[in-house]
């Protein structure tokens, strides 16, 4: 496994190449790094999940450059969708779909529905683009992350994650921080009216905004099999526990504002929404690494982004 810094035009052609060859690519995007296989190979998509160690039935979301290409993966798009797809991408949100006869099982899990997402980072987006004009159709990637645990915000994390499991070919594509830090809003475009599976940085006022009318207020339970809908996910080793009551010895994570109790060690001080979510995967690792037993949460308040971080804080604390 090779990491390649200061992602040059070079780069990004070996990379694409890579993929084509059937390798992984582990690639920044503005949410957090992605471990991509050529969704057309199923071979490589394979490896995905053994590499991550996820279940067989989880899709994974397949990584394209334009609106446009929608049409390759989804059929009977709702005119709502093309809506939300030209607002918003390039950015951070998935819109699911009816597949088309090209989504096979070996992406989708099984089911009939495709994730497709446009990101907006630069070098996911010429990554994409590149292998499109080689011949690929879509890079499917899921975080790059051992299955249940936090997604990686680094391409060093990356690297801690799932050094012992890539092969020599594979490469990961470094390009510092993820800006947003969680995963993408995910969006079920397949029904009547848009219900949102996964709340993430595109926020629900966002939408409803997009589209002039309200949607239904994001459920916690679906019935669509995504990973992240179990509870026990986004975890570090340590345990997550939300509230205030720290302990001596616990870490703490709260904005800044609120002090640290008597004895914790803080981990980190967001001043603001955005960054608490850019921070937070990074706060449980350094957790980890201190070896902490406990990470005691304050979550944020308000709606918006915040609506995201308290979801997967949640979903952490299991
Ligand atoms: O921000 C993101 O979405 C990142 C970056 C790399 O793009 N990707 C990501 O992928 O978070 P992943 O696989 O770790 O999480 C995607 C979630 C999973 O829970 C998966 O089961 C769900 O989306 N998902 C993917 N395709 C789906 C589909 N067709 N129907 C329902 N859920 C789907
Ligand atoms: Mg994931």
């Amino acid at each position: 496994m090779e990491i390649v810094s200061g992602c040059t035009r070079r780069a990004i052609i070996k990379a694409a190449q890579a993929l084509k060859d059937g390798h992984l690519v582990a690639f920044p995007t503005e949410t957090v790094y992605g471990l991509g296989a050529d969704a057309r190979n199923e071979e490589a998509v394979n490896r995905i999940y053994s590499v991550k160690g996820r279940p067989q039935n989880h899709p994974l979301i397949v990584h394209i450059s334009s609106v446009d290409q929608i049409s390759y993966w989804g059929v009977e798009i709702p005119e709502y969708a093309m809506k939300l797809a030209r607002s918003f991408w390039p950015g951070p949100i998935t819109l699911i779909f009816k597949r088309s006869e090209f989504a096979n099982d070996f992406i989708t899990g099984g089911q009939d529905n495709i994730g497709l997402r446009v990101p907006s980072h630069q070098i996911a987006l010429a990554l994409i683009e590149e292998f499109y004009s080689i011949g690929g159709s879509g890079i499917a990637a899921p975080s790059a992350n051992r299955f249940g645990a936090v997604s990686p915000t680094s391409a060093y994390d990356v690297q801690e994650e799932l050094r012992d499991r890539l092969a020599h070919s594979d490469l990961i594509l470094d390009d510092g921080p993820s800006l947003i830090g969680v995963e993408s809003t995910i969006v079920d475009c397949t029904k009547h009216e848009p219900i949102i599976l996964r709340p993430g940085a595109v926020t629900i006022e966002m939408i409803q905004f997009c589209l002039s009318q309200n949607i239904s207020p994001w459920v916690e339970k679906n019935h669509v099999r995504a990973a992240g809908s179990f509870t026990s996910h986004y975890s570090p080793s340590a345990k997550v526990v939300l509230g205030s009551l720290a302990q001596t010895g616990d870490g703490f994570l709260a904005m800044s504002h609120i002090p640290t109790p008597k004895g914790a060690v803080r981990l980190a001080s967001p001043t603001n929404i955005d960054q608490y979510a850019q921070i937070l995967y990074g706060t449980f690792r350094s957790g980890d690494r201190q070896g902490l037993q406990r990470i005691v949460v304050v979550p944020p308040e308000g709606e918006g982004l915040a609506v995201a971080i308290r979801d997967r804080l949640k979903k952490a604390a299991g």
